[in-house]
């Protein structure tokens, strides 16, 4: 992802904020560059590539300014070049951004209506001329800013400065991480509190919604509703490591809201926003040919892998066969030289999934890996690596790792369906517009986290839990109970809905409440009534639906937890936010060791 830095200083700023960069390296880029208000005009520096061609280009240009900007870039809209690479500026503005604006080719044309002709392909330089424009039409940087941000859809933040104007910056967020840095006479902004370590300790988090108004006296921060708040300021201690809490309770915690983050940026690597296209490294396999292919993994990964199975199978008519790991090998499945078998893996250190991977390439398999961790062992051994850019995956049960591997899967199974003739280019387009919309949606979905928590309080007295979901959403109750269980250590099981009457319901009484997964899809009305089968014998359901779920059938279950309506394709990317906040919020209340429950590894290295 991304990495923005903003310094409102006392002293010249440019070789400070490339420092700050430094520090956000590990966020993974392809260009970077500074802005800053030299004598009250702004100056801009940017660079393709490393951060050293930066330096070198900044070497010639002396900077003196005191406020300025950075930003380290993975492309999203638009390739990675020097033309692309922020700061971008229109006019006395220059901004650098994180996230993805998904309405930003409606607003390019609203500009080119009005003769404003954008220099780079990037969703970010619109917002710099919407800002601008706003300025230009008697707006002050505050209320420009503001009147911009209710135009804009999708996951941001953003940190802005302006030409006339050398003590004040803007920071806004949306869904991507913002902290606000506390110097002496000087304030600073920053993706997280590992960019300001260098020049401070004292943070404060912006939650989203957000907007932030600094000057080197100090600042104030609007919230969603524009309403004056204070938030707390903290003391990183942790900056100095690579990764640290970010102001929360747990890596857990940190890690569920970097989802809209880190979902943008995996579906940047493989989606082209601007043409509704999916882009994936070149498979070495033939797909018109293939007659089947396999899907290995471990946990969660191997759920993810389930839910693979069904867009695969739906989308690119391909047969898919998905096992765990530690089974796979041991039922000798029969498999075609030249075949393709694809595996999941977090870590890629899972000794199980690696034993996989290597029974598959022994016979002249071809072997593609979803892996967060490039240089692991299942990424070194695989022909085709597909990564997740979820980021450093602390806690131990895994969360922004899973709902990458589900983009990853899902621009995967695009993919193979157009190269099979399945997905035409409309269809395509569609497919990748939801998509883009996860990020946003996945926001919506976390703000239910107060909600949710209540409901966790609830759950967390039973002894056994039962989770149930019907066709794409089976995999999701089975990764549900799989992250209440093993971090409440509260017995959990998923079902397929259908299968509870041939021996489950037998276990269903007053003291065992059921989660039902069931967005308002085609198998809905199904779904709700193997709910009332348990309800009937007293069961206390929560319901994880939609609005219109909710209205319909929302007056049969105990709870009802919300989740933003969406296409039935993404439905899977959403409905994992409430099942990963219920376990969360079960476990704190219960008071277990939530990043690190007793008898788990994150990374299981023995067979
Ligand atoms: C998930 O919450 C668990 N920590 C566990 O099931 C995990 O998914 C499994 O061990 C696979 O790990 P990997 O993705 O690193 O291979």
């Amino acid at each position: 992802m991304c990495g923005i830095v903003g310094i409102l200083g006392r002293e010249p700023v440019a070789m400070r904020l490339v420092e700050a960069l430094r520090r956000l390296e590990y966020r993974g880029y392809d260009s970077a560059g500074i802005a800053v208000l030299e004598n009250g005009v702004l100056k801009r520096v940017r660079a393709a590539g490393k951060l050293r061609n930066l330096v070198q280009k900044l070497s010639d240009a002396d900077l003196q300014s005191t406020i300025g900007i950075g930003h380290t870039r993975w492309a999203t809209h638009g390739g990675p070049s020097e033309a692309n690479a922020h700061p971008h500026i229109a006019g006395r503005v220059a901004i650098v951004h994180n996230g993805i604006i998904e309405n930003f080719k409606e607003l390019r044309e609203q500009l080119q209506h009005r003769g404003i002709q954008p220099e780079s392909d990037t969703d970010t330089e619109i917002v710099a001329h919407l800002i601008n424009v706003a300025l230009e039409e008697g707006a002050t940087p505050k209320e420009a800013v503001l009147s911009v941000l209710e135009e804009l859809r999708g996951a941001f933040a953003f940190a802005i400065i302006f030409e006339g104007h050398d003590n004040l910056m803007i920071g806004a967020r949306r869904g991507s991480p913002l902290a606000v840095g506390h110097g002496e006479g000087e304030m600073m902004l920053g993706s997280d509190a590992i960019a300001l370590a260098p020049f401070t300790s004292r943070i404060t988090y912006l939650e989203d919604g957000d907007v932030v108004f600094l000057t080197r006296e100090g600042f104030e921060i609007l919230d969603g509703e524009r309403r004056h708040v204070i938030r707390p300021m903290q003391f990183t201690q942790a900056a100095s490591l690579l990764v640290d809490k970010g102001g929360y309770k747990h890596f857990m915690a940190k890690e569920m809201h970097e989802q809209p983050d880190v979902l943008g940026h995996t579906m940047s690597e493989y989606l082209d926003f601007a043409n509704g296209r999916v882009r994936l490294p070149e498979l070495p396999v033939d797909l018109k040919a293939l007659g089947r292919m396999t899907i290995t993994a471990c946990g969660t990964a191997f759920y993810a892998g389930m839910v693979g199975k069904y867009w695969l199978e739906q989308l690119a008519r391909l047969p898919v066969e998905v096992d765990v790991a530690s089974e796979f090998r041991y039922r000798e499945a029969p498999l075609d030289a030249g075949g393709l078998s694809l595996v999941i893996s977090q870590s890629g250190e899972t000794a199980d999934t690696l034993a996989a991977l290597r029974y598959c390439k022994a016979r002249g398999q071809k072997v593609a890996a979803v892996v967060n961790v490039p240089e692991s062992t299942i990424a070194r051994e695989s022909d085709v690596v597909l990564r997740t850019f979820a980021g450093p995956e602390i806690g131990v049960a895994s969360t922004k790792a899973f709902t990458c591997q589900l983009v990853v899967l899902a621009a995967f199974a695009l993919a193979v369906a157009r190269e099979r003739g399945h997905v035409d280019a409309e269809r395509e387009q569609e497919l990748v517009r939801a998509l883009q919309q996860v990020p946003r949606l996945v926001v919506q979905a976390l703000e239910q986290e107060e909600k949710v928590a209540k409901v966790a309080h609830e759950l967390a007295h039973a002894s056994d839990i039962l989770y149930l979901g019907r066709g794409i959403n089976y995999p999701l109750a089975l990764e549900g109970a799989l992250k209440f269980k093993e971090i409440s250590y509260i017995h959990a099981e998923g079902y397929a809905a259908g299968e509870l009457k041939h021996g489950p319901i037998a276990l269903i009484d007053e003291k065992v409440p059921v989660v039902v997964i069931a967005p308002r899809d085609a198998l809905f009305e199904k779904t709700v009534s193997n709910m009332e089968e348990v309800a009937a014998r007293g069961a206390k359901i929560v319901l994880i639906t939609d609005e219109a779920g909710a209205m319909e059938h929302g007056a049969k279950a105990f709870e009802t937890i919300t989740v933003p309506a969406a296409d039935p394709f993404i439905s899977p990317l959403l409905y994992a936010i409430p099942v990963q906040l219920l376990a969360y919020h079960a476990a704190v209340f219960l008071g277990t060791d939530v990043d690190q429950p007793r008898n788990l590894a994150k990374s299981v290295t023995v067979e």
